[in-house]
């Protein structure tokens, strides 16, 4: 497995590996849903890249950048035992030197929410994707649906800007209790860990009304905002029943529906998601033309 930093050692690096490689973007801390990400890298491509690179330009002010958890050696130890070709650990500076001035924006589906309540997060995320994009020059790229409006806006991303890239979007890896992994799940203290699984709660609830043909948008949101409302250590930011495709919030009966919601337990902000209605609960991988 080969590490490089620089964007001259990953060009070489690039270079040396077979064009249909399979790239899994990341910010590190990796945990078993990253890895699910790299085991489905590794069956659909000749050879896989991973990048770690804690990206400063999404997160806002009074987010956690400065204490996001980091450990490179760790990391590296999972991915050379996953089998991984090759890791790009870039700088800040590699990544924004000093002059630098280009975003990359997608605009409707960035709005509701995550992009309501993180400003500026979304611009940081399409913008960094891209970069790593182009170094990387994957054939096919890999993204968990428990970041569901992520997945969404890079697909449309790279729809958009014409980019010869397959978007594969993998299911939500779990601990056994529900609750999704995440890196951020080691700021919880035992007690709000076990508070936390209270989202899966409310998704698995609105999913039996689902099921059970009680399939109105504002009662799915009200059956998930009940199961919130009995744990006192949550703080719920938004509950939604969303169209999968265009973000909006659905009203009446819904066929497929993007059930979603942010969620503090302490001072940690937790996302989780159930996509009702498509095969397997993920997005449908998007291929461009021409690459199918
Ligand atoms: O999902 C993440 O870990 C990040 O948003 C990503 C895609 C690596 C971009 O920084």
């Amino acid at each position: 497995m080969q590490v490089v930093t620089t964007l001259d050692e990953l060009r070489r690096a690039r270079a040396a590996l077979p064009a249909t490689l399979g790239f899994v973007p990341t910010m590190g801390y990796l945990h078993a849903g990253h890895l699910a990400l790299v085991d489905c890298a590794r069956r659909e491509n000749p050879a896989v890249a991973v990048s770690i690179f804690v990206n400063p330009t999404q997160f806002g002010p009074n987010e956690d950048l400065a204490r996001y958890p980091r450990d490179l050696d760790r990391d590296l130890r999972l991915l050379r035992e996953a089998g991984v070709d090759l890791v790009w650990t870039p700088t800040p500076e590699v990544m924004y030197p000093p002059g630098y001035q280009t975003w990359v924006e997608v605009s409707d589906l960035t709005r509701p929410l995550e992009g309501a309540r993180r400003p500026g997060h979304f611009r940081g995320v399409t913008t960094v994707v891209t970069k790593l994009f182009a170094g990387v020059q994957p054939r096919r790229a890999y993204f968990g649906q428990k970041d569901a409006q992520q997945a969404r806006v890079i697909q449309q991303m790279t729809r958009d800007l014409n980019l010869p890239i397959e978007i594969v979007v993998c299911p939500t890896v779990r601990e056994p209790d529900g609750l999704a992994m995440s890196s951020r799940n080691t700021y919880l203290t035992p007690e709000q860990r076990r508070a936390a699984t209270v989202l899966y709660r409310a998704l698995q609830a609105a999913q039996a009304e689902y099921d059970a043909g009680r399939r109105d948008a504002a009662h799915l949101r009200a059956t998930m905002q009940a199961v919130l409302d009995a744990e006192p250590l949550a703080r719920p930011q938004y509950v939604s029943c969303a169209d999968p495709d265009t973000l909006q919030e659905l009203d009446g009966p819904v066929d497929k529906a993007l059930l979603s919601m942010a969620v503090f337990v302490g001072e940690t902000r937790l996302i989780d998601n159930l996509l009702l209605g498509y095969p397997g609960g993920v997005y449908p991988r998007y291929v461009p033309p021409g690459l199918d």
